[in-house]
């Protein structure tokens, strides 16, 4: 089976499409206000740390586990554990989660393009509304939204049908250049409009995000760890299977150590850029308008829809041309991070015909599975937002956490909140005490084996990785479910215990 297996074109190709899934709408919406709310630069040395002493354990552990397998999740963690077979469907069913509004979004983007292109041939006052009144708009009008994720759906479907080679690197080796060469022009644009400094100020300056009343009070570190341990691994597509899947296509000769540093080196820079583009602008754009500093809208669906559409639509003839530009790139983004996780899936089905000894199934595997996608998209796309229903009223509940008001935060409980962090937990502890850290280690030494890393990732497979990995699954369940903090500790203190216990007794380990 294995010489039928797909794999890619060069590492190259595989660093591209790998910091491509990376990079993403985590990237631009969740990075910059995340770190402005919870404190500049301090939010950016926890947020390393733990990129460096988790997020990089875990890349190592995902690829090596699927360049050894050269099997996708479901499968490739079968092979590897008995108690923990089932990591796999975690991390094929997370990423299915995940495209029913990655997909949306990715619809939104082709909207704010067309919008901004009917903007520059015809002028601005071609559609003379603001940015609030558009996505308003936009968003009680599910046929639009639900034809525009369908046509995003097409498009991933059409990469991702072109084979790992031939069309998710193929895609990734053009649009990440492109990416970064239009995520400067942003940024030169972004910085020289007039108090711009203050957008700086918010990302980097500890404190301001209080004191221009953002925020009421900073966040305590625990806060802030859960939030930045959310964020990284949403943002380097931990624990979803994609980077396992990924890594099932490289080649024996490549160093899984230094890759994943470049990875994580990468996205962390595209995050960091992507905030330098868009905050500074749209700080100086409320402040031209006449918004109070601490009201203007920076996080989620509404920075990237309502404040920057009015950055655009304030700059004059030429606003358009930067809006296309701007929502082109973040098209690029989601599209990039989109077909690693529509490949995690696929690869199941298309591993599966081959165990079969059926080859070429790849067009009829993506095609059922971007069916499946699109019919939970349409949910999620016709909701809205919450504008046209919402889970609680389908429900008829009431008084509903927050999670139930809109599809999306629905799925992205399931997946992001809950399926991710304990997904990396386990993986840790499957890794650190049922079968040993040798599993990865003998794996990544194909490539570069130096006694350093070695100790070092024992050390924070066993120990540093599962207990962070609690506390960022107690904050995320605080976040989706509110409540008490110190429950959900509880909760996300006894999971690790009961399976850590499960893990660590019987079997003989590789060191
Ligand atoms: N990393 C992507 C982002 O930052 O938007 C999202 C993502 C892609 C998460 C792929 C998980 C994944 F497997």
């Amino acid at each position: 089976m294995e010489n039928n297996r797909s794999s890619w074109g060069s590492n190259l190709g595989f660093l591209l499409a790998a910091i491509g899934s990376a990079v993403g709408l985590g990237n631009i919406w969740g990075f910059p206000y995340k770190m402005g709310k919870s404190g500049g630069f301090t939010f950016l040395i926890v947020y390393l740390l733990l990129a460096i002493f988790v997020g990089m354990i875990i890349m190592v552990s995902e690829l090596a586990v699927g360049r050894k397998t050269k099997l996708s999740p479901i499968d490739a963690y079968q092979k590897v554990s008995k108690k923990f077979a089932w990591i796999g469907w975690l991390a094929t069913i997370a990423p299915f989660l995940i495209m029913s509004f990655y997909t949306v979004l990715g619809g939104y983007c082709l909207q704010y393009i067309a919008l901004n292109m009917t903007k520059l041939s015809f002028g601005n006052d071609a559609v003379a509304m603001s940015g609030g009144e558009i996505f308003g708009a936009m968003l009680t009008t599910p046929l639009g939204c639900v034809v525009f994720t369908i046509l995003f759906i097409v498009i991933c479907m059409v990469i991702v049908q072109g084979g790992v080679s031939g069309g998710i690197e193929k895609f990734n080796k053009v649009g990440m250049p492109a990416l970064f060469v239009m995520l400067l022009i942003i940024i030169v644009r972004s910085l020289t409009l007039p108090n711009a400094s203050e957008g700086l100020k918010f990302m980097f300056v500890p404190g301001y995000a209080v004191k221009a009343g953002f925020i009421e009070s900073s966040p305590n570190l625990i806060t802030v760890l859960g939030t930045a341990g959310g964020q990284m691994f949403f943002s380097l597509s931990l624990a979803m299977g994609a980077i396992l899947t990924y890594g099932s296509y490289l080649s024996k000769e490549e160093n899984l150590v230094k890759n994943s540093v470049i990875i994580v080196a990468s996205d962390t820079l595209i995050a960091l850029m992507a905030g330098i583009a868009v905050i500074p602008a749209a700080v100086a754009n409320g402040i031209a308008n006449g918004t109070p500093v601490g009201q203007i809208k920076l996080s989620g669906p509404n920075l990237l829809f309502v404040t920057l559409q009015d950055v655009f639509s304030n700059m004059g003839k030429v606003g358009p041309l930067f809006g296309v530009i701007f929502y082109v790139l973040v098209l690029i983004a989601a599209i990039s991070s989109a077909i690693s996780l529509m490949e995690t899936i696929a690869a199941h089905w298309i591993d599966k015909d081959l165990q079969k000894g059926e080859t070429d199934t790849r067009q009829r595997n993506v095609l059922i599975v971007s069916l499946l996608i699109l019919i939970e998209a349409v949910v999620v796309a016709a909701d809205g937002l919450g504008s046209n229903f919402s889970p609680a009223s389908l429900l008829g509940i009431s008084a509903p956490p927050v999670f139930l008001d809109c599809f999306l935060d629905f799925m992205d409980c399931w997946s992001e909140g809950i399926a991710m962090p304990l997904g990396a937990m386990l993986m840790a502890l499957m890794i650190g005490w049922e079968k040993g850290p040798g599993l990865v280690l003998d794996e990544v030494a194909h490539g570069d084996p130096s006694a350093g890393f070695k100790a070092f990732y024992r050390v924070c497979v066993r120990f540093v990785v599962p207990i962070v990995m609690a506390f960022v699954l107690a904050g995320q369940m605080m976040d989706f479910f509110g409540g008490s903090q110190v429950i959900w500790y509880i909760v996300a203190v006894a999971l690790l215990v009961i399976f850590w216990v499960i893990a660590a007794s019987g079997e003989k380990k590789t060191e």
